[in-house]
């Protein structure tokens, strides 16, 4: 798997590192400062969109000037360690899908006020606890650059969104819907950051565990703050059979129907031939649930089917047996089952697929996988979500934390030389049973 971002210029690496430095010593070095923050600000700071909060006469061309000019400051300048600490000692509090439902629709307009309210108090506090995690992770792995950026992501959104004045009006909540936004894009590309970073830094982690655990909590918890977000920001939108993120009447057919599509395409284009996919079991069955993490798990786990099924049918590409796509949907939950024909996995190998950044992308030497060197050339992986076929050994690990924050499971069983079924469970969220918070 090929690099997954821009890459970083020497210089910007040099300066990365110095942050790095300055990250970790800061909170000592700016200690002072944080106590006296208020007065004893440098010159030029300008407290965060502090025009475009001054009043109802800013417009969004000075509040967008002000988040641009805020995301340019260096993180030093309002790296504030006593407020992170203070916020990272809070616990969150975790709503239920159901509450999120219930709760989403009042006549007045006051859900909107009252859900900005929920997130302007807990989105600083989850986000403080990630910062945590960032500062107990080894040193020389913090320090690598592309962990370190992201480590500055959350320590900016966390400035950004605990200086955020009270949202007590339609404008102020306006105002802060745009600063989630464009948290919301700015993060989007976390994951193969971290994916990156961690692939870089392998030689340096003596305790994969701790690292597994790192990654389970930051990219469940990072799936927990965009639900909110997001779900925040749809409360603005009337749409049918939606309550904000929550879609009331979702046919799990045409969701998966979505993704064998878009896999399909991808493998196509990887390999020239691609599986047909069936759908069998409960196909009618429609009830409410949350698309974003079957967004990210669906595609993850057909791309491998699909993938296994033609690697291990290079000899005969025109006759592949399809994926078969089983759903079982019950009072408590519901069960999506993914079987191939793709070879299985090798008892050697199928106690590493969950583990982050396994995989056999790499391992074929064959030009009709590897697409020989213009293969090679356009076949770069751009990132664990970002559509290229395989390639960062985070599909599995990332889908099973998934399934599991989401109150559910991810199991696999494998017939190594014949073909692989994979069980995605998930529990309902329609409040008649226990679930799981968001
Ligand atoms: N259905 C399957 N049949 C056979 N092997 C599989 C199957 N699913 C996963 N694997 C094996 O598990 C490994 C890890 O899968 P995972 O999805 O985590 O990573 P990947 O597909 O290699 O890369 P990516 O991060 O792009 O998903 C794969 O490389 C492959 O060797
Ligand atoms: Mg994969």
């Amino acid at each position: 798997m090929a690099g997954t971002s821009t890459p970083l210029t020497q210089l910007q690496k040099l300066a990365r590192r110095s942050t790095a430095v300055s990250v970790r010593n800061v909170s000592r070095a700016c200690a002072s400062q944080n106590r006296n923050s208020k007065t004893d600000q440098p010159k030029d700071f300008i407290r965060p969109n502090k025009l475009a909060y001054s009043g109802m006469r800013s417009s969004s061309v000075v509040h967008d000037y002000s988040l641009a000019k805020e995301k340019s400051r260096p993180v030093v300048s309002f790296y504030n360690q006593t407020a992170i600490d203070a916020a990272a000692t809070k616990p969150s509090v975790r709503l239920t899908p159901a509450t999120l439902l219930y709760t989403g629709k009042s006549p007045d307009g006051n859900h909107l006020l009252r859900s900005a309210q929920y997130l302007h108090k807990e989105l600083p506090v989850r986000v403080a606890h990630r910062i945590a995690e960032f500062r107990g992770l080894p040193f020389i792995v913090g320090c690598n650059p592309t962990i370190l950026q992201v480590h500055e992501l959350y320590i900016r959104a966390f400035h950004m969104l605990s200086e955020f004045p009270q949202v007590t009006d339609r404008d102020t909540e306006l105002r802060y819907c745009r600063l989630v936004k464009g948290l919301l894009d700015d993060h989007k590309d976390i994951v193969t950051h971290l994916a990156e970073g961690f692939r870089e830094s392998k030689k340096h982690i003596k305790d994969e565990n701790l690292i597994h655990h790192f990654l389970n909590r930051t990219l469940t918890s990072r799936l927990g703050i965009r639900m909110l977000a997001e779900h925040h920001l749809s409360l603005h939108q009337d749409m049918n059979d939606f309550i904000g993120i929550i879609c009331t009447k979702m046919s799990l057919r045409k969701v998966i129907e979505k993704w064998a599509d878009f896999a399909r395409e991808q493998c196509e284009m990887r390999y020239g031939f691609t599986p047909r996919v069936r759908i069998n079991g409960h196909t009618g069955a429609t009830f409410p649930y949350i698309l974003q993490p079957l967004d990210y798990m669906l595609p993850e786990l057909i791309k491998n089917a699909l993938r296994a099924t033609v690697e291990s049918h290079l000899d005969t590409p025109h006759n592949l047996p399809d994926v078969v796509i089983t759903i079982a949907n019950s009072d408590m939950d519901f069960v999506i089952r993914i079987s191939d024909r793709g070879g299985g996995i090798s008892h050697s190998h199928v106690n590493k697929v969950f583990l982050y950044h396994f995989t056999t992308a790499q391992d074929s030497v064959d030009p009709r996988v590897t697409g020989g060197t213009f293969g090679a050339l356009t076949n770069t992986n751009n990132g664990p979500t970002a559509g290229p076929f395989c390639g960062f050994g985070f599909g599995l690990p990332v889908s099973k934390a998934y399934a599991e924050y989401l109150g559910g499971s991810l199991v696999l069983q494998t017939m190594h030389g014949y073909g692989t079924d994979l069980y995605l469970r998930l529990r309902h969220i329609d409040g008649r049973h226990e679930s799981f918070r968001i």
